[in-house]
Parts: structure tokens; sequence; C-alpha cells
């Protein structure tokens, strides 16, 4: 056994992932081998149709947790699942393999795929079943992830441990003078329930505050470890965030106060570097981060962490019945921390060795696309709204074979997304990514980390979003919902069909 340590740093550092060499049909078949690091830089040199097939098995496993074995659920065996590693231009072949005692299906988060490859809930296989996963990988340098879209099912077996990152690199991104592929930290932030007693895996039925606020947890994991530490270089170092949590939202910030230089979002490099000292993302959001570690000594620790924030008009177990941590919503029971509370993500360990120094990052890093290129063809409402034990789109709860919009490929249309509930909504949309043109309430500005390209916007209580969106590619059925697992599960998604 690894110890967590070395865990960390293969999972962080990616040298334990799915990568593998140009052209090889199967050289994953068998899940995270002995592979070379296929970091930026480090992997083949590009071009199109490059073939890359790895076999995912979604399985239980045993873990060892603070003394006690607890079952998870995990792909290959590996907790969280393992990384894949593209290029753009790569083509994808894989293989999902089910062997939980339940139906599965799995979605790759943020690319833009064909409707048979996004792992709509229609398509989910029983125990024992196979899908192959066949498409392009046509979006830009980032990071994006996957994990399960079993309808009334996502957030249990997320929770359970089925997510996993894909790397996705480019020459645009080559260009970049970025920190080494050593000097890159990957993290999947979750949080979970350790003081109950039971697994810190297991989601039980969402019922009560659970089922209205979603599941919080009690204590932050990164990469599936509680107060994981990572050991970084003196020196810039590349941190790129996923927010993995069922429904917490992460207001993230360093515990010494640095700033983080943020490069990019859910869909790639942003076009200007920007430094802040607190961003807050909601779960389904990614992050691009550099932080300079070399004004640290050799052993300092420092904490990403979520700082306390406090939302106006947001229902919370404190103000939706008697109050108080444990108790709430009428005097229901509350597992876990409220939203907005403290949480520590991870540590990070200086060490005494000097990083790579890349030197100073152009004004402009990246190129991208006016968010609205020609005419907008048409415009859309959509409320998000929840209330009486119900999260609903437009008053209506998703319907696995109701069409509820029809859109043309290649026109492009303004959505407004309307929050007027007590809940945040972090708002995703399937089939590639957007532009977020406005916010109007709540915060009322756009903010630097929602300038790139999207695939998940947070709109909080009284807060207006529109947003820009653009199908080029692939017609087909794909989904719009709410990317807190437990409000998605209980129905606040819709299909949308993507019509030639
Ligand atoms: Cu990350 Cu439709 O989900
Ligand atoms: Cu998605
Ligand atoms: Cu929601």
């Amino acid at each position: 056994m690894m110890d967590r340590r070395d865990f960390i740093r293969l999972a962080g550092l990616g040298v334990g992932g799915l990568g593998l060499a140009p052209g090889s049909a199967d050289a994953l078949a068998t899940g995270p081998g002995p592979v070379a690091p296929r970091g930026r830089g480090a992997g083949h040199a590009g071009g199109a149709g490059v073939a890359q097939s790895a076999t995912l098995t979604a399985d239980t496993k045993a873990v060892a947790f603070e003394g006690r074995t607890v079952t998870a659920w995990a792909f290959n065996d590996s907790l969280p699942g393992p990384p894949l590693r593209f290029r753009r231009g790569d083509r994808a072949d894989i293989l999902l393999r089910n062997e939980l005692p339940e139906s599965t299906i799995v979605h790759w988060h943020g690319l833009d795929v064909p409707e048979d490859a996004d792992g709509h809930p229609r398509l989910a296989i029983a125990p024992g079943e196979t899908y192959r996963y066949r498409f392009d990988v046509v979006d830009r340098a980032g990071m994006y992830w996957y994990h399960p879209h079993t309808h009334g099912r996502t957030g249990a077996q997320t929770y359970a441990g089925l997510a996993g990152l894909i790397l996705v690199g480019d020459e645009e991104e080559d260009s970049l003078p970025l920190p080494a592929p050593e000097d890159e930290v990957t993290l999947i932030l979750q949080d979970r329930r350790v003081e109950t007693g039971g697994s810190p895996f297991e989601h039980r039925p969402a019922m009560g505050p659970d089922m209205m606020i979603g599941h919080l947890g009690d204590a932050g994991f990164a990469n599936g470890e509680r107060d994981a530490e990572v050991e970084v270089r003196r020196g810039l170092v590349r941190l790129r965030v996923l927010n993995a949590c069922n429904a917490r939202l992460l207001d993230l910030g360093l515990s010494t106060g640095d700033p983080m230089t943020l490069i990019g979002s859910d869909g790639g490099l942003l076009e200007r570097p920007s430094s802040s000292r607190r961003i807050m993302i909601g779960t389904g959001e990614r992050l691009d981060l550099l932080v300079d570690f070399s004004g640290h000594p050799a052993g300092t620790r420092i904490t990403l962490r979520s700082f306390p924030f406090e939302i106006s008009g947001m229902m919370s177990p404190g103000n939706m019945g008697r109050g108080g941590r444990g108790r709430g919503m009428g005097g229901m029971q509350f597992a876990g921390l409220p939203q907005g509370a403290a949480m520590d993500m991870v540590h990070f360990v200086v060490g005494d060795e000097r990083g790579s120094d890349p030197g100073p990052l152009p004004a402009r890093i990246a190129s991208l696309p006016a968010p609205i290129d020609g005419e907008v063809a048409r415009r859309r409402d959509f409320r998000f709204d929840s209330g009486m034990m119900q999260h609903l789109i437009n008053g209506r709860s998703f319907a696995m074979e109701r069409v509820d919009h029809e859109i043309r490929l290649g026109t492009t249309e303004v959505w407004h997304l309307v929050n007027d509930s007590g809940f945040a909504h972090p708002v995703h949309v399937h089939a590639g990514q957007f532009r977020v043109l406005s916010r109007t309430g709540g915060r009322g500005e756009v903010m630097p980390w929602e300038g790139g390209l999207k695939d998940t916007v947070l709109v909080l209580p009284q807060e207006r979003v529109e947003i820009a969106v653009r199908f080029d590619r692939y017609p087909g059925l794909f989904l719009m919902h709410c990317h807190n697992l437990e409000h998605e599960d209980a129905g606040m998604m819709m299909n949308f069909r993507v019509v030639e």
C-alpha cells in the first residue's frame, strides 16, 4: 500500500493516471498501470485522430478510514477515479463496465460529445453490462471531469467515490510559460460526513434538509483524503481545482492571505490573468490558479480553505426552523456543517527544493471568440424554483423522455436564469461551453472567474444571470440542470433537443 503522501502526490501530479502512448489501442484496458506522465508538455505532439482508449470499471471498494473499513464505490479501484489525459484532437474510446449493484452511466462533464456519448440517464446500463463511448476530444485545453448521471442516483453515486478528472492539453496552453508538470497539482475537493459514525462515502436517501439544501458534509476532502497534505516545491505552483461537492459552495482562499493568480476556469484559459484572494465556486465548477510558494520557508504549512460566508436570502438550517447546528427545518435532524461554514480543504507543505521559474505571463494568455457572434436567434427564461420539497425548472420536474426545448444547431441563444428561491443553484448545461453575459441582483456582476468559457454558473438567491449558448457540433438530446446533485436528483433538470 502506498502511504497517504505518495497517494496524493500521484493523484496530484497525474503520474498514476490513464495516460498512454499514442496510437496504442488497448494499453489501458486494466486501469491505472505504470504509465508515463502525460502532463502538459509531456504527452504526444497532438494532431487529429490519435486514439486513446481506456476501460473504466465501476465497482465497490473497501477503504481503510480512520481505523475502520468502510465501503466506497470506485472506478478501477482508484479513489478518486483515474485521471484521463488527452490532447485536443484525440479520439477517445472508453469502455464502461458496471460492476455496481445498481444501474449507472458516466457523463464527461464539460466536454462537447455526441448524444450517444453524453451519459444521458436514459442510457443507464444494468449491473454486469458495458457501454462503449467513442468521441473526438474537441474542447480547449482545460480540466473537465467525469461522474455518473443515473437519474435519481447521481448524488449517491458521485458521493460514493465515482468521480475523476479529465485533463486536456493543446498548443495554446503549451505556448505559455507555466510551471513544470511536477509543479502542477490537481485537486478534487469534496465535503463528506465523518461525524455520523457511518461511512464518509455513504449517502442516505435525501430527505428533509438534505433534500432541500443538499447533502452537506462536515469535513473537507481532497482527492479522496481528509486533511490531505500535498508537498509543493518553493516556486510557482499550478493548482487545478474542482468543486466536486454534492451541494457545498466553496469560497476558496489561502490561509496566508496570499493572492492567487487566476488563469482559467471550466472551459480552459481566460484571456487575461487576474489576481484574487477569494474565489467562490459552486459544485461542478473548476479553477486554474497559480500560487507562488517561493516566499515561504521550507516546512511552512499553508491551507486552501473555504472561508465562512453568508448569502442574503439563503435558507439554512439556522433560519428554517429552531436553528443551530444539528437541528433545523422545524426540528428535523440536520447533519453536516451549514452552507457557508468554514472548511479546510487541503494543506500544502513547502519543501526544500526550489521549483521551476517559468517567468512572467504575457498580458494576454489566450484568445476567445466573442461571446455573441452574429445575431441572437432566440431568448428563453428559466426559473429555478425550490420549495415544498420540490426542485423545479419553469414549474416542471424532469421527465426522462419529454423534450422541453428545441434549439437550432448553429444558432446563438440567450438564456435568462432566474433564482427567486432561498437556495443556491449552480446551473450546468451539457453539450459544450457557454458565456456569462450579465448578472443582476445578488452579487450584481460577472465575476473575474466567469469571463471565459463556462459549463456551470452559480446563480445565488435573487440573482438573474444571462448566458449565451450555442450548439454548433452535434444534434441530439442533451440536459440542463442544477448541479446541486440533490436538486438534480429531485428533478431540477430538463431535456433540450438540438435540431438541424
Ligand atoms: Cu456534471 Cu449533467 O453533470
Ligand atoms: Cu455535464
Ligand atoms: Cu439547485
